[in-house]
């Protein structure tokens, strides 16, 4: 098993272990120094992925995070949804801040796009679904991947087309529509406003559009380094995670090979990465969630507040069944603990190491939302360190109490861990 984190090696991935937010943008961007291509292969703007650099913030919603390295270029795969106008603002919010984008970024042809009406169909269902409503992002996410599945999904390749495009634009906008005023009577959309707008976009995002299956596969065989971004996190990926509570992607290892097209055994190593508590925006079961207080308490103390959409993050207690769930499930070799600075106040710290159903420890996760509802976690309970842990940057240096939780954990997981982060800023970070 590859052990040197900071070395990096051919192809390597990062993905989220729990419900999204881990700290994946941080974790790329540490990365990304020792990588050529950064890669974003599923989800869309219902990420944000932030990035702190000597106190700058910076929140990425559809440019892979590697984008902030001056020496990489950016890749957005094929299974990744497009939101336009979102992708463009990203783009000369960084150009404005000195982050050349312009020849460093390539688009996947076959990548699908979010319209006018996906945003309004998603927040239309959501509104009619009363209290088994997910809580979504609002992004237009689920819509779009539906429209994809179902065959008639406009994408970045259609843009080289006008006629083409036009002709797809018409025949969607007339059935969506036909759905948005007769049946959630709300407002349609207007065909021409939305390819005005599209051809627009077309035109400034033109030579960005390249075959990017290709273009990774002639960068692997140069040796290059090659850095996969994983958005959301194993949790809400739509075949393993707690569903309906999901996103509409695959957010688990197999949505690199559809959303990128490599093969699995091109990747060389997977990183997974783990919150040292737990968090979840949106709606659905959670186990080891906190009581009120203390979930406000953490709340405060991690800024759980979206990235996205400012919602505030329901927290809860580190669960060792759901990260060796995404152990399993992406067969991850080694993992990041981050936000473990935002514990430093507790006294005590607990860890679910178990769960009890109807009277019977359960051996593994299980995703059935019904189940998730009723079971009792079982907890081991730490002492806390009770001190600030934010300027350390050596492992030996950490608080005992500190040094046994990760202990704990790693023990859980079965897995080794390659970094601590201790802080928002990329130089909060402790190397194993
Ligand atoms: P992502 O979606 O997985 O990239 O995570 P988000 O960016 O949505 O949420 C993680 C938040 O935690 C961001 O505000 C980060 O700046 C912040 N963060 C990352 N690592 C640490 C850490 O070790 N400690 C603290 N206090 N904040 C962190
Ligand atoms: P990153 O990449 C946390 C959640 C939403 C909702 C569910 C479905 O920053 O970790 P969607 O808009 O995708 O249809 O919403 O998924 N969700 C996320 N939660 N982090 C994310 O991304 C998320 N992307 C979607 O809150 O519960
Ligand atoms: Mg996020």
């Amino acid at each position: 098993m590859p052990v040197l984190l900071k070395e990096s090696i051919g192809v390597q991935l990062v993905l989220g272990c729990q419900w999204g937010d881990e700290g994946k943008g941080k974790v790329v961007d540490l990365l990304g120094e020792t990588s050529d291509l950064v890669i974003r292969y599923q989800g869309g703007a219902n990420a944000g992925h932030t990035i702190k650099i000597k106190g700058e913030q910076f929140i990425l919603h559809l440019i892979p995070s590697g984008i902030l390295r001056s020496h990489t270029q950016c890749i957005i795969g094929n299974g990744v949804v497009i939101h336009p106008e979102t992708l463009l603002k990203e783009i000369s919010e960084l150009e404005e801040k000195g982050i050349r984008v312009s020849g460093r970024l390539f688009i996947s042809p076959n990548a699908h796009l979010i319209l006018p009406y996906h945003l309004l169909l998603d927040k239309a269902f959501e509104g009619f679904s009363g209290n088994q409503k997910i809580g979504t992002t609002g992004r237009g996410i689920g819509p779009a991947y539906a429209d994809k599945i179902s065959r008639i999904g406009i994408r970045m390749g259609d843009l080289l087309d006008s006629n083409h495009l036009k002709e797809k634009v018409c025949g969607n906008v007339k059935v969506k529509n036909l759905i948005l005023e007769k049946i959630y009577k709300t407002e349609g959309v207007n065909a021409q406003k939305v390819i005005d707008s599209l051809l627009h976009f077309g035109e400034k995002i033109r030579d960005c559009i390249v075959d990017t299956s290709w273009m990774v596969d002639q960068e692997i065989q140069k040796g290059k380094r090659i850095l996969l971004e994983g958005a959301q996190g194993t949790l809400l990926d739509i075949d393993f995670g707690t569903y309906p509570y999901v996103t509409s992607s695959n957010t688990t290892v197999g949505g690199v090979l559809t959303g990128l097209g490599i093969g699995p055994r091109k990747i060389d190593r997977i990183v997974g990465i783990l919150k040292a508590y737990t968090t979840r925006v949106g709606n659905g079961p959670f186990p080891t969630e906190f009581e009120a207080s203390l979930g406000e308490h953490v709340r405060q103390m991690g800024a759980e507040y979206g990235a996205t959409t400012g919602r505030p993050r329901r927290c809860g207690w580190f669960d060792g069944m759901i990260a060796q769930y995404a152990v399993r499930i992406n067969d991850i070799d080694m993992l990041v603990i981050t936000k473990l600075d935002v514990l430093d106040t507790l006294d005590e710290i607990s860890i679910c190491v178990g769960y009890r159903y109807k009277g019977k420890q359960l051996d593994y996760f299980p995703t059935e939302c019904h189940i998730l509802e009723e079971l009792e976690p079982i907890y081991e309970t730490l002492p806390g360190w009770k001190e600030q842990i934010s300027n350390i940057r050596d492992f030996s240096d950490l608080p005992k109490n500190t040094q046994n939780y990760i202990k704990k954990i790693e023990k859980i997981v079965n897995r080794p861990i390659g970094i601590v982060s201790v802080g928002a800023n990329r130089d909060a970070t402790i190397w194993i």
